[in-house]
């Protein structure tokens, strides 16, 4: 981490905005910053929303749980579209683009509608108040529909991103218990179908919990290939089938501010991925109010952020949000290189996209496409681009700030986490100046510090980066595990925030966030824990013993590299055919949790380095698989072990 501090103590340039963004912005004046009552300040944020009833008490904090807008009653859907009917009933809410070149639009009235039929269909397959709805499909229309369905009712929904495998989704659903389970027979990626349907039929068969499975046909201009899928009687519905006949007449559910919203998996620092939970009223509160600031939004902008909604940043910035602000959405469906390796640009000149919000990995991969490729189109009506889901390096920074903003749109680098649920750390782009690759400061209200190990504050410097108020759209709790929820964010230092970040501050109080100190790897700005991987290597009948680490890597910031020790009954295959074998190696972690998890490099080896107390030295497993010189070794139970290690690697690379 002291070389990251090192490279990023460097980095001087300063980027205020440009005057007529100032002047134009919906938050332009330093004194936003001065919050002195942090709960008259949400309050007010939370007086922007719709409530039937209104909270009596703002907040009650018996840390680590808080509750928010207590006594208050709304809807998320209400909020997201009944309320904006009055004024943007023929406003598009939705444009979406499926990657065939499929475009389907919804007006808020439109949206409004399906929604409402698309409730009483779930009412009518017996799901009420409380129950979760499992929801894997592609990023369709219908996908948002659905979150926004279960919203309406008060049940909670469990989004599992479509590229997880069926494995991976079944543990999801028994961990969550859901009802229903809603899929597509397929999706697009890069000119394939992926068989969503057929994947969802291998999770649901193992789950009792699941009552119906609602398929939503992804018919496109592809005709010729095949997703046809098989039905199973009495448990399995067509999507158009039900809506033929639904009423689009569905009062929504008054549920209390803190009835469950969603959960919402992601990967810690054990092999069993966490149900992360978020309330309603005060999560909706603080995305619309990110939004607000943070994106600058206004009644004219086309705005798209690239998540899928299988992330949290799907959750609050393609959906809840968004439409909580009245925005026009945009959504794309596929790969960002095909058919092209320009298809985002021809996109944003073809809907007028003006605020842009994507990830790190993302414009590492354009910028080595190419700047000819977004210069060959008309970007002219961006004004607004975001970055989010691992630090951005200086250089993507600038690369960005000049192909794809003309030198002439503010970038906000946005730090959060799905257990945060909008947006911390930001610069907010009519007032702050930016520097490339700082995330500038905390979102007013956010009370963000960096504290050393025994919880002292770090005013300039590095350490940890804690959150040392609640605020309203913090995780409540980990789905049925208190414990893990005590003990992983709060046990640090009592009562205190501990995010799992590394963080720097400079002298102008900036944060400069440097990745994560416990095991979970950030791959391509997804998370991945360390053991999930490694139980998925252990799983293979093969393996003996495995243990997984980050490395860098180009495009995806960090790569998965595998030491794996493999069973003597394989050992001789594995020496003959290694390429084969570490192939067959990657094909199983990859089905056992999905492609994103799959390892970048496979190192087969005849032991780990372990300290004496039996501890994986994943730092030293980093060096060696970096190709660095190896640090303190006398720990090790056998310091012959890293040097064999060692000599493997470089013979191998
Ligand atoms: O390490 C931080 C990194 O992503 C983690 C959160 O991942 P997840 O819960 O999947 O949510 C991703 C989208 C919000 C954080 O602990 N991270 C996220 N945004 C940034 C970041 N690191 C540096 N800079 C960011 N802007």
């Amino acid at each position: 981490m002291s070389n990251e501090i090192d490279a990023l103590l460097q980095e001087h340039r300063s980027f205020p905005p440009s005057e007529e963004f100032r002047r134009n912005a919906n938050a332009n004046d330093e004194s936003v910053y001065d919050v002195t009552d942090r709960e008259a300040y949400w309050a007010s944020w939370a007086e922007q929303l719709d409530w039937q009833t209104k909270w009596h008490t703002v907040l009650e904090w018996n840390a680590p749980y808080a509750k928010w807008f207590v006594g208050g009653k709304l809807n998320a859907s209400a909020n997201c579209l009944d309320r904006h009917l009055a004024t943007r009933g023929d406003k598009q809410a939705l444009i979406w683009e499926g990657e065939p070149g499929d475009v389907r639009t919804f007006t808020y009235r439109e949206l409004y509608a399906e929604v409402s039929k698309f409730a009483n269909v779930l009412k009518s397959l017996g799901v009420v108040l409380g129950d979760r709805v499992a929801i894997y499909m592609p990023l369709v229309p219908e996908a948002i529909v659905a979150m926004l369905a279960c919203a309406r009712i008060g049940a909670a929904h469990s989004v599992v991103f479509g590229g997880f495998s069926s494995e991976a989704l079944r543990d999801r659903i028994q961990d969550a218990e859901a009802k229903v389970l809603i899929t597509a027979t397929a999706g697009y990626r890069r000119g394939n179908l992926v068989p969503l349907k057929k994947l969802a039929d291998a999770a649901a068969d193992d789950c009792p919990s699941i009552k119906h499975v609602v398929v939503v046909m992804r018919r496109a201009v592809a005709e010729e290939l095949d997703d046809t899928v098989s039905m199973k009687p009495d448990r399995d519905c067509w999507y158009h089938e039900l809506m033929r006949n639904a009423s689009a007449d569905c009062e929504p559910e008054w549920v209390d501010s803190e009835q469950m919203l969603y959960t919402l998996y992601t990967s810690g620092t054990t092999g069993k991925p966490k149900g992360i939970v978020h309330t309603t009223g005060g999560y909706l509160t603080e995305a619309y109010a990110t939004c607000k600031w943070v994106f600058d939004l206004k009644e004219e902008d086309v705005y798209w952020c690239t998540a899928d909604i299988g992330w949290v940043t799907g959750h609050s910035y393609v959906v809840y949000g968004p439409l909580a602000a009245g925005a026009t959405v945009f959504v794309y469906e596929g790969a960002p290189d095909w058919p092209k390796q320009d298809r985002f640009w021809s996109l944003i000149e073809k809907h007028k996209v003006s605020i842009f919000y994507t990830a790190p990995t993302a414009i590492r991969a354009f910028m080595k496409w190419g700047h000819q490729l977004p210069a060959a189109h008309d970007l002219s009506s961006l004004r607004l681009l975001g970055s989010v889901g691992e630090p951005i390096n200086p250089e993507a920074w600038m690369w960005y700030q000049k192909w794809i903003g003309g030198e002439r749109c503010p970038i906000v680098d946005t730090w959060w986490q799905t257990e945060t649920g909008s947006i911390m750390i930001t610069p907010l782009p009519g007032i702050v100046d930016t520097k490339p690759g700082s995330a500038t400061r905390a979102f007013p209200g956010i009370d963000a510090k960096i504290l050393d190990e025994g919880g002292n504050e770090v005013k300039v410097g590095g350490g940890y980066l804690a959150i040392t108020s609640p605020w309203p759209s913090m995780l409540r709790g980990i789905w049925r595990d208190p414990e893990r929820f005590e003990q992983q964010y709060w046990a640090k230092w009592p009562g205190i925030y501990f995010t799992g970040d590394g963080a720097k501050r400079d002298e102008d109080g900036y944060f400069w966030l440097l990745g994560r100190v416990d095991d979970i790897i950030n791959v391509a700005g997804h998370r991945i824990g360390t053991m999930e991987v490694e139980s998925a290597l252990v799983d293979h009948q093969a393996v003996a013993e495995a243990a997984v680490v980050g490395i860098n890597h180009e495009i995806k910031g960090t790569a998965i590299a595998a030491f794996v020790i493999v069973k003597s009954s394989r050992a001789e295959e594995a020496k003959r055919d290694p390429a084969k074998f570490e192939k067959e190696l990657k094909d199983h972690v990859t089905a056992k949790i999905g492609a994103i998890a799959r390892p970048e490099k496979i190192l087969i080896t005849s032991d780990l380095p372990k300290t004496r107390s039996g501890k994986i030295m994943r730092r030293l497993l980093r060096d060696i698989a970096e190709g660095r010189a190896l640090g303190d070794v006398t720990t090790l139970a056998d310091p012959t072990v890293v040097a064999s290690l060692k000599d493997k690697y470089e013979e191998e690379s």
